[in-house]
């Protein structure tokens, strides 16, 4: 029998491995992310041929369909998603492992009948009773399918069986707590793969590279040379047509309790041991659990809400949160947030953490920004006013890059100075577009990698350092008391102050 976690030498970010032959089962399998991002994600993986020739894959959703009906929903969403159908023979090969198998997540009858239904598959497909289970489905089934995948005995063999959770995991530290509970109950922590694609980006794992990688950062990263740290992540578009996911989670559990924390966590972890997903997961939790709001008894001076009033992009009048449809007219959700971070350690006492995210901002933008401290005499007395702090900046998407400004002297007689930019650009580097981060997690969950999915207590660790702005927050007030900032401006005034206040200022991106 192959089993799934039998290579002893299974470690993190690198090598050309194929996965054993396995079935993929996607719960939610009539939904957008299925077709639009895990079915064309894990075809590029065919096509790169990076797939072992027997992977199957279960879909599986209420609907009653066919197996040819699912086939052409999903090679839809591969032409509609993605970079088309490389070649029929490779597709037509990939589409006789799709199958699919109507169900209902709260049915157990549902799960006898899939559990049968996968036994077959294995004799017909060379499986080996090998399986990830995913669920692509609204987070309040996750428990239930958790729990019923459990009770039907499919998660049973550590050895064999795996379980993809989606984000958001929980919604406040206590419903991750018990999510965290009832997977416990089930499985063990080394089938679960928490997912948060934003480790997928290859610039948010080139952070680690750049640090551990190269001796000349590392020495320089920590409270005796950095001034402070900005990180941004900003979006351009709107609620779109998630208003009735969006108006109960907001940019606070949207993006900073996971992809924000993720990218903090990697700038500021202390070096792991080893490449290995335990030794890089117990660094980032161990930085999570030193990390607070600056201030938690003035939450005005250490963490900022604001949501987008009407406004303009791109030359287009775009309507104010509380218009888009399905919004509610007193809505106090908060589609921007800015705070202020400090890491209680010696690496980092004392440098302030400042990260901002938002929906329908200028420009659509993540980086982070590294800000050192000023050099501590200035010998070019003339040039005083012009000698800015090295900055340097790794650019996670677009235009995904990293560089470094640093002072540089003017052409000309007298010595005067100027900021100038030395540039690393992934294009024009390596020559390749970065790719989907999907296909990387995938493949990393059907080989068995965890380190680039959080840990159960990396996750309650990211949830304490959010409650007290989501408590504050959600407490019953007025609907007006949340500040607001303009459509296809950069953040509420208040966002601003918060850095004025320390003398800085936010990057201009
Ligand atoms: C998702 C959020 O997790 O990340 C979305 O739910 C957000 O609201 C998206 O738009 C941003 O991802 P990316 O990869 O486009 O930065």
């Amino acid at each position: 029998m192959v089993s799934l976690l039998e290579n002893p030498l299974r470690v993190g970010l690198q090598q050309e491995r194929i996965p054993e032959p396995l079935i993929m089962v996607i719960f939610g399998a009539s939904g957008d992310l299925t077709q639009r991002k895990l079915v064309p994600a894990i075809y590029k993986l065919k096509c790169d041929r990076r797939l072992p020739g027997e992977l199957t894959i279960v879909g599986v959703a209420r609907r009653d369909w066919s197996h040819d009906y699912f086939r052409d929903h999903l090679r839809k969403g591969v032409e509609d998603f993605s970079d088309g159908i490389q070649s029929e023979e490779l597709w037509d090969d990939f589409a006789q492992g799709l199958f699919y198998c109507s169900g209902d997540m709260d049915n157990p009858e549902s799960y006898q009948k899939l559990k049968q239904f996968l036994g077959e598959l294995d004799g017909r497909r060379g499986t080996f009773g090998n399986r990830v289970f995913y669920l692509a489905v609204s987070p309040k089934f996750f428990a239930e399918g958790i729990e019923q995948l459990g009770a039907a005995g499919m998660l049973d063999n550590s050895d064999k069986t795996r379980l993809v959770i989606e984000k958001p995991f929980g919604r406040d530290l206590q419903t991750a707590q018990s999510l965290n509970k009832v997977v416990g109950r089930v499985c063990q922590e080394n089938q679960v793969y928490r997912i948060d694609h934003y480790l997928g980006k290859e610039t948010v794992q080139n952070v680690l590279v750049l640090r551990f990688g190269n001796a000349i950062f590392e020495p320089l990263w920590n409270r005796q040379f950095v001034d402070h740290v900005q990180i941004t992540v900003a979006e351009t578009v709107g609620v779109e047509d998630r208003a009735g996911y969006y108006e109960t989670s907001g940019a606070l559990r949207d993006m900073v309790q996971n992809h924000i924390m993720q990218l903090l966590c990697l700038t500021a972890m202390e070096p792991p041991n080893a490449l290995d997903a335990d030794s890089i997961r117990t660094e980032k939790v161990k930085v999570i659990q030193a990390t607070r709001l600056a201030d938690i008894h003035n939450l005005d001076n250490s963490a900022i809400r604001g949501q987008y009033t009407q406004g303009w992009m791109k030359g287009k009048k775009v309507p104010g949160y509380r218009e888009e449809p399905g919004v509610s007219e007193t809505s106090t959700t908060p589609t921007f947030v800015a705070m202020k971070l400090l890491i209680d350690n010696w690496r980092w006492q004392g440098v302030p953490f400042y990260l901002r995210t938002g929906k329908r901002l200028p420009k659509k933008v993540t980086e982070i920004s590294i800000h050192f401290r000023e050099v501590p005499f200035l010998i070019f007395q003339s040039a005083a006013q012009q000698a800015s702090p090295n900055i340097l900046t790794l650019r996670i998407q677009p235009n995904e890059g990293i560089s470094l400004r640093f002072e540089a002297k003017m052409p000309g007689p007298d010595l005067r100075t100027r900021s100038v930019d030395m540039d690393f650009s992934y294009g024009s580097s390596f020559g390749v577009s970065t790719s989907d981060a999907y296909d990387r997690l995938l493949l990393d969950c059907m080989l068995g990698d965890q380190t680039l999915f959080t840990r159960a207590d990396e996750v309650e660790a990211a949830w304490r350092v959010v409650t007290p702005a989501l408590m504050t927050w959600e407490a019953p007030s007025d609907p007006n008391a949340i500040p607001t900032y303009e459509a296809g401006t950069w953040q509420p005034a208040q966002a601003e102050q918060l850095l004025n206040r320390d003398g800085f200022r936010w990057r201009r991106l």
